[in-house]
Parts: C-alpha cells; structure tokens; sequence
C-alpha cells in the first residue's frame, strides 16, 4: 500500500476513535448523548471494519477494545469477580443466522448434545450488579466499562422490587451469590421526569437507559427514591453454594429467591421457533410499559456456554437481535442554526411534531452541512425520521417524489444567528463557528456547562437562569458568576430568600472544585473530563497548563494533535487569561493540592468564637446553628479556641486569635459549609417528634 491512503485510513481511524470518545463522554458520563443510538452503531462499526481490514492500527485503547465506558468518579469503585460483558448486537436475519451457525460449529465433536436455546426481551436501562452474601443483599454496582463498576448500593437499596434480603423458599440459599439485571425506568415514568425537567428548563433523559443512569448515579438516595426505577433480573455471575447446570433453571432458580425475571422468557429447542418468538415481541413491543430495543439470545447449558467462551467484549454463546429502529414520516419546517458554547453552529432540524415511540418529536440536529448534502435534505421537503429507542432522533432521507418546487437548500449562516458577529469556517469540519467571544448564545451555553454537575456543579444554575443572567446583562463572561450577590439573585424571577440563599451556597461551595473539574468547567473544545484528569494529573496547576508548549501537550497519553492546539489556541487568548485571573482572585482552586478538608461534622466538638459584624445572620442564630451542629460556642479567644468566625469590622478578638495561630473563617465562608436554615428545621422537627412521644 502506497503511503498516501495509509495515511488517510490512520488520520480517518483516530478521527472515528476521537468522535466515538467524546459520544461515549456524552452518553456514559454525562447521560446527554448527542447522536442516536444508530448513528453511534455506525461509527463504531465503521471503525471496527477498518481496524478489520487493518489489523497493524488497532491500539489497546481503541473504543472497540473496551467493554464499556470508563465509570465516574463520583462513586466508590467495585471490581466484578467475572467480567460482565456486553452483547453482540445483530440487525438482520442472515446475522442470526449466522450466530446459530457458529454455535453450532463451536459445539460440534465437543458436545453429544444439541443447543437449546433462552430467549428475553433486551431492556434499555442499565446493567448492574447485585451481591448477595448468605442471602443478605451486601452491595450493588453498575457496569461500568466491565471490569471495575461504581457502588450503587444505597441508591439500589430504594428500588422496591431490589430484595435485601432472599426469600428462603424451601430452596437451598446460596453463600455468595453475584446476580445481574438491568435497571429500567417505565414508560410513565420517564415522561412524567421529563416534563418536570422541561418545566424545570432541565435538559431532557435521551432514553430510558440515560433516564435510569441518571437516577441510579445520584449521591442522594432521596433522589433516587422520587424515580420510580424497577429491575429485571437475566443472569449470574460467581454463584457459591449451589449447583446449577443451566440458565434456563438459574432463572427460575432466582425468581423463587424472589428477584424479579421478566415473564416474557423462553427456553427454545428448535431455533426457528426463535425467530416467530422475536415476531411476536416485536408486535407487542408498543404495548409494553417500559422500552425494549430487541431480544436477547443465549446459549441455554452452562457447559455449552463453557465450551463456546467469549471474544474481548462480548461472548460467542450469547447475541443481542436488536428491532429494527422505529420510523415516521414527517415535514423538514425549516433548518436553524443553534450556537453552542464553543461558537460552532449546528444546523437543527425544525420538524412537524410527530409522534413516535410514545414521544412527540419536534427537533433533530443534522450535525454539518455534509451531512445534510449527503442526504440531500431541503427545507420544505418531507422526510422520513428514526429513533432507535432513544429520545433524539434522526433525520433519515427525504421522500424526494414529494419536493415541493419552492423547496430551499440549507445555507450555511453567512452572520452569527444570535450576535450577527463574522463567522469562520473550521477547516476539515465544515462547521462555521461565531469568532465573537462575547456572543451571548456562547455565554449561555459556558455558563450551563460550567455549572453542570461534571463541572463546578452548581444546583440551581440550569437553562432558565443562565438565560436569565445573560439576557438582562447581570453577567457578561464567565467569572461573572462569582460576582453574583444575595440582592441580584434576589432579583431573579421566581425567587425568594431561601432560593437566591442556596444558590448563593451553590455558587460558593463551587470554589472548593477539584483542578479537574475546573478544567472541564472552561469549556475548551475538546477537553471533557477524561482530558481534564490528564491535565490536571500531569500539570497540578492551571499556571503550568498555560505555560506549557503544544509539543509537550501532544505527546501526552491520551491527549492527541487536536486537543492539544484546543488546550494551547484557549490559553494564548488574552481575554481568557485575564478570566483566569479573574476566577484566581474569585478564591477558585487552581492547582491540585488538597485544602483542609470540611465535612459534615467538621463542626461538631470544636469551641468556636464568633466576632464582628455579621452580615447573613443574627448572632444568637448563628450560635444556635452551629450549638445543633455539636460546637461550643463561647465569647473569647483562648489557646483552647478552634475556629474564630468573623463578620465586618473585627476587632481585638481577631488580633489575638492572629497572634496565637487560631484557624480563621469568613462569615461568607462558613456559609459554604452549613445550611443554617435546614438545620433550624432539622432541630424543630426533632424538638416537635419529641414533644409527641411524651
Ligand atoms: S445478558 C453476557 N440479558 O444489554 C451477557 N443483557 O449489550 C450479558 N441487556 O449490558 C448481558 N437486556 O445492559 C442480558 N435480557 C438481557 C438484557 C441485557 C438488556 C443489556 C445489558 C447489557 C447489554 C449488553
């Protein structure tokens, strides 16, 4: 091979791993994915051919050589004793027949038996794993990328259908026994959620698999609770204390202990009868109160199962026969142009709303202008959509028989839609992109991503505020948010004090987030959290980010040619320096070093002072809070002393707590780490439950 379409074929496999990255980003971290699921399959199978044909550029981490996508870290981390592994996914009949036949092979002069076969329905939640320990349920993680899964526990603990602990039904209980389901959101349910978002101003659940990911990664278990989230159960992992000789009789076996097995499963002998039995679920699929993208097909005898063993990702007993996406036809109203927080505008499919799937859909993005050549789309033209089982759809192909004549080909913007500002063409990409650092739509969008929960993780700055803030002008970049005091807040509609107060809080506590997060937070292109951690862990301070050179950003693991120009183009600009600096004077963390940590119980048994004036709260009320807290709240400055709290103008007090080495903490500070009004509450209710008893 000449070394020109080499070339080509290895600039075309990093392109597909860097896209299926940052989708993979987008749907496992962020559960907001930004392609439907086909469009995703695509990518990944057009990676997989070509690393099929050349095998030479595989590298280990390939997006096809991983079970999954990395899990957060948010979540203590748990190691699946076996693997759980994805599931070959199949489209077409001639596939499956394939698979049959491969069994087949796989199992001849090694087994006198004929296959049988377990077929399910495929659910669209996500995969967990539950322990059970002498029949007590000890722990619960999630997939995650295979190998190692978050702890779930406590949030598994709230799905009333999760037993904690087996029923004992004449059945002999196992000592250790790993059983795995998918967790599910219905139907119902994930359009009740996704109203309340949309009121909300919330971003909506993509699926119910994002939906139940959404609900299951919370670190409130409350919140968990309020989704009504429900499990099936299809398989084992490590069993210890019972035998079993197939998966058929293992179902039947954990639905005595009484871990819910969907009903929907058979065992089949005769694999045609598996085809009539795909027919019919297919059929009923609309019927069903919650989502399923296809059935599952598995080898049913564990010692066949053995025999066949697994590829990398997936096992050779085992396949997912997805249903084909679900279609409708619909009106292309018009095509505008959306501009994201990095400037880059997306043309966005305005469609006729159509129902599909049991969701009304309106919009679509069509992702570049080749996209929309390739398909040969125009304005006014009717066109033929798809969801594969997730909320945001795919504009497919137009009906072209039924053109009008004043049907209009989509331009690119010659004007920012927004700010009118001059638009560049990204070179390679086709995207135009506003050069106006200070277009109002960019701002919008810096400011919804900085505040999201990877990021700075500020509750309460979503959609509506943020719009709010830059359409009234109250913040005109970034680090304006640390601007924002109780009196504007105030201001905003729909607020009151205790609002305005805990998103005060919220922007506050955001100071204490780790280097990463703040990373992520800017919203340079390209950088999501997993290029963050890299930069955070090699440099441990924005000051070196910023002086470091491309060559030394590119040849870093995992950074790659593309980041790395993002990474420096962000930090050459004067106007973000002078952000950076502006956020430094703000208190945000700007290198990794840990501070003193504060936990919940940090106040609890230390003699505390307070002094000056305060601003937030009275005195008296103050030293009630921290007095529930577990502190002693005394009046002057000893060696005994821990902490002296200070409002405006402190005296004497503070001067001595100065000479004798006393930690010292803002009244604004403090406020970051309690709540004084849910803790008032707290103790109110306790006093009332109390005065009930007797
Ligand atoms: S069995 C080795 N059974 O599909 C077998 N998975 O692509 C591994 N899923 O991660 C899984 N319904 O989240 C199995 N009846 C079912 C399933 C099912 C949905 C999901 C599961 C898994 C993914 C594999």
């Amino acid at each position: 091979m000449s070394k020109k379409p080499h070339n080509l074929v290895h600039k075309k496999i990093k392109e597909l791993r860097e896209s299926i990255r940052e989708h993979n980003y987008n749907y496992y971290v962020l559960d907001s994915p930004v392609i439907s699921d086909s469009g995703y399959d695509s990518l990944f199978r057009e990676l997989q051919d070509l690393e099929k044909k050349h095998p030479h550029l595989i590298t280990k981490d390939s997006p096809t050589q991983r079970v999954g996508s990395s899990p957060s870290d948010t979540f203590k981390k748990i190691t699946h004793s076996i693997p759980m592994l994805s599931l070959e996914s199949i489209f077409e009949k001639s596939e499956i027949d394939d698979f049959f036949r491969k069994v087949e092979i796989g199992l001849k002069d090694k087994s006198n038996e004929l296959p049988k076969y377990v077929a399910e329905l495929k659910f669209d939640g996500l995969a967990v794993e539950l322990i059970y320990k002498k029949g007590k349920l000890i722990s619960a993680s999630t997939r995650g990328d295979g190998m190692i899964g978050e702890d779930v526990t406590h949030n598994l603990r709230t799905i009333k259908t999760v037993p904690l602990i087996l029923r004992d039904s004449f059945q002999k209980i196992p000592d250790l026994l790993e059983v795995r389901g998918e967790v599910i959101m219905t139907k119902v349910e994930l359009e009740r959620l996704n109203k309340e978002r949309e009121s909300r101003g919330e971003p909506l659940f993509a699926n119910p698999r994002n939906a139940a990911a959404g609900s299951l990664r919370q670190l409130d278990p409350k919140i968990t609770a309020q989704r009504k989230l429900d499990i099936f159960f299809y398989g084992i992992g490590k069993i210890e204390g019972v035998d079993i000789k197939n998966h058929y009789e293992t179902l039947d076996l954990i639905r005595k202990f009484g871990l819910r097995v969907n009903g929907h499963t058979n065992l089949f002998k005769k694999k045609e009868d598996i085809y009539k039995y795909y027919e019919s679920v297919e059929a009923k699929r609309n019927d069903l109160p919650y989502e399923i993208d296809g059935i599952v097909i598995k080898v049913n005898d564990y010692s066949h199962q053995k025999i066949l063993g697994s590829r990398a990702r997936t096992p050779r007993y085992a396949a997912a026969y997805k249903f084909k996406p679900r279609q409708a036809i619909t009106m292309l109203e018009n095509i505008t142009d959306q501009v994201g927080r990095t400037g880059i505008i997306t043309p966005v499919a305005e469609l006729k709303p159509v129902r599909l799937g049991g969701v009304i859909i309106k919009r679509a993005t069509l992702h570049n202008i080749n996209e929309i050549e390739k398909k040969d789309l125009y304005i006014g033209d009717t066109v033929i959509i798809e969801r594969a089982g997730d909320v945001i759809p795919a504009v497919i192909a137009p009906i072209k028989e039924k053109r009008p004549k004043n049907a209009q080909k989509y331009k690119i913007p010659a004007k920012c839609p927004v700010c009118s500002g001059s638009v560049e063409i990204i070179e390679g990409e086709s995207l135009p992109r506003c050069i106006n650092a200070n277009c109002s739509a960019q701002l919008k969008e810096r400011i919804k991503h900085f505040a999201s929960k990877e990021a700075m993780n500020i509750e309460g700055l979503g959609d509506r505020v943020s719009d709010y803030i830059v359409e009234n002008k109250l913040i005109k970049r970034l680090s304006d948010i640390y601007k924002l005091d109780m009196r504007t807040l105030m201001s905003l509609p729909g607020f009151k004090e205790k609002s305005s107060y805990n998103l005060f809080t919220a922007i506050e506590s955001s100071k204490e987030a780790s280097l990463d997060s703040f990373i992520m937070a800017l919203g340079i292109r390209f950088v999501g959290r997993k290029s963050a951690k890299i930069l955070t862990e090699s440099f441990r301070s924005i000051k070196k980010i910023i002086k470091c050179s491309y060559e030394e950003l590119e040849c870093m693991e995992g950074i790659g040619p593309v980041t790395a120009k993002s990474v420096k183009d962000f930090f050459n600009d004067s106007d973000n320096l002078k952000m950076i600096d502006e956020f430094e004077s703000f208190g945000i963390e700007m290198t990794a070093d840990k501070k003193k940590e504060i936990t919940d119980n940090f106040f609890n048994e230390k003699r505390i002072v307070l002094t000056g004036e305060l601003k937030t709260f009275s005195r008296n009320y103050l030293r009630d809070v921290l007095e529930n807290l577990g502190a002693v709240v005394s009046d002057s400055v000893s060696s005994k002393t821990d902490l002296l709290i200070i409002g405006d103008k402190a005296g004497s007090k503070l001067e001595k707590a100065e000479k004798i080495g006393t930690r010292i903490m803002k009244e604004k500070e403090l406020l970051k780490h309690i709540n004084p009004i849910e803790s008032i509450e707290k103790k109110k209710g306790e006093k009332e439950k109390q005065q009930e008893l007797f």
